[in-house]
């Protein structure tokens, strides 16, 4: 059944000469039939280069946003328009003009994790994979990072002459996992190492392993001569992992750290998005396309 209804999306994918991008935190069944799967920073890099005239992008709605920023003249559709990332809608952009105002010598860095809009109001973005080489590259000591302050910590603990202020904005999904869950894990599993996404809190950050992107926890553990791992990010990548990785186990840092957004596309979904009866097409004003696209650019540019 799974097989057929691939099938029909990767002959609809040829007819109609459509990209599907995928995320890591994507299906098995979605990875499978996808053009590109990455971490954030990868897909934004695939998006500048697709030469098809249709982009599906299976994720939330700002990775769609940034697809459609890189290749203005693409279609670009969101797999299910109700995928957003709740730490996008954290900070608002009459918030953010009021605290530039307030700190008028501190440069904007923006996780791609925001809106559009919020982005014409920063200086350059960051993934999670490219975060600590564009922060370092900077020339001005003084960073506002916005919105996640636990990435934005964790920069900090690497880049101490650097000056980061820090709002209240983080991942709901990430940040529920807590030090008595690391616990946990390592009196079930004592000889397994700790690989964390930077967006978990300092507590659960310090005791890891390894910090870094879906991709990055992914390519340490299929590199390392370790047999077991926790991992601590969203519990499809312990599925991806486990599925390539046959002679390592891997186990979640937490049950509960499901992203519901990033699981609501389903194979379904993107086949009716082929077909053009499901997805939403992503159209932006002039103005926040080119006030996100400078940023977006100078990510691409710095990373
Ligand atoms: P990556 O930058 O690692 O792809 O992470 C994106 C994300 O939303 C993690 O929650
Ligand atoms: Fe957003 Fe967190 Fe989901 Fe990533 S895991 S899309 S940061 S809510």
């Amino acid at each position: 059944m799974i097989k057929d209804i691939q099938q029909k999306i990767l002959n609809l994918k040829k007819e109609k000469d459509i990209c599907i991008l995928a995320h890591c935190y994507q299906s098995p069944e979605i990875l499978e039939i996808a053009d590109f799967v990455g971490d954030s920073f990868a897909l934004s890099v695939e998006a500048s280069k697709v030469e098809n005239k249709t982009v599906i992008m299976c994720g939330v709605r700002f990775m769609a946003e940034t697809v459609k920023i890189l290749s203005p003249d693409k279609k670009v559709i969101l797999s299910n328009p109700d995928a957003g990332c709740p730490m996008a809608e954290m900070i608002d952009k009459d918030m953010l003009v009021q605290v530039k105002e307030q700190y008028p010598d501190y440069l904007v860095v923006a996780y791609v994790n925001t809106t559009s809009e919020l982005k014409t109001e920063c200086d350059v973005c960051v993934t999670s994979s490219s975060a600590l080489k564009i922060c370092s590259a900077l020339e001005n000591d003084k960073i506002l990072f916005i919105p996640d302050r636990n990435l934005g910590s964790w920069i900090q603990k690497q880049l101490p002459d650097k000056e980061i202020m820090l709002l209240h904005g983080c991942c709901p999904t990430h940040a529920m996992m807590k030090a008595k869950d690391v616990e946990k894990a390592k009196t079930a599993h004592p000889d397994a190492l700790l690989l964390v996404h930077p967006e978990c809190s300092p507590e659960v950050v310090e005791l890891a392993d390894y910090v870094g992107s879906t991709t990055g926890i992914m390519n340490y553990a299929k590199n390392s001569d370790a047999k077991e791992f926790i991992i601590g990010t969203e519990n499809s990548i312990v599925t991806h992992l486990q599925l390539e990785c046959d002679d390592k186990c891997f186990y979640p840092l937490s049950k509960d750290c499901i992203c519901h957004n990033m699981q609501a596309t389903t194979l379904v979904d993107v086949l009716n998005c082929c077909k053009g009866t499901f997805g939403e097409e992503i159209v932006l004003d002039e103005d926040v396309y080119i006030g996100a696209k400078r940023c977006i650019d100078k990510m691409i540019e710095l990373g």
